[in-house]
């Protein structure tokens, strides 16, 4: 059975452009809303073009101690410039950048994932405390 914690890449965001940046709005408070922003290269970009772009994001959330993660949900970036024309002709690109709510009681860890067309799936983590 193949093993996907092989394929996952989580280099440093300062110096890579694929892992996908987690920000929290504000504090975090035990039971309300929690707004996560995620997106990828906070400070270096990711290309968007036909041939190459960021196509998902999803947010996972992990409460400490549990043995199953919670799915919190996921973006798709689905306009990328292609059109009967060819690639890099429609001029309609989707922004690969995602706003998540979603609350919880218990502290634990919110883990993205972000795939690139041709550079795999990356990964970050954040944790979540009261
Ligand atoms: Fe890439």
């Amino acid at each position: 059975m193949v093993d996907m914690n092989e394929f996952y890449q989580s280099a440093d965001w300062k110096s890579e452009k694929h892992v996908p940046v987690l920000s929290i709005e504000g504090p975090v408070k035990k039971g309300e809303w929690v707004k996560v922003s995620a997106q990828i290269g906070k400070e270096i970009g990711h290309p968007n073009k036909t041939e190459h772009h960021i196509a998902w994001i999803k947010l996972f959330f992990h409460p400490k101690g549990e043995k199953y993660p919670y799915e919190i949900g996921q973006a798709n970036f689905n306009a990328h410039g292609a059109s009967v024309q060819g690639p890099d002709t429609s001029s309609i690109y989707t922004h690969h950048q995602a706003l998540f709510m979603f609350k919880t009681d218990k502290p634990g860890t919110l883990i993205a994932e972000s795939y690139c067309n041709i550079h795999g799936v990356w990964k970050n983590e954040h944790e979540i405390s009261f």
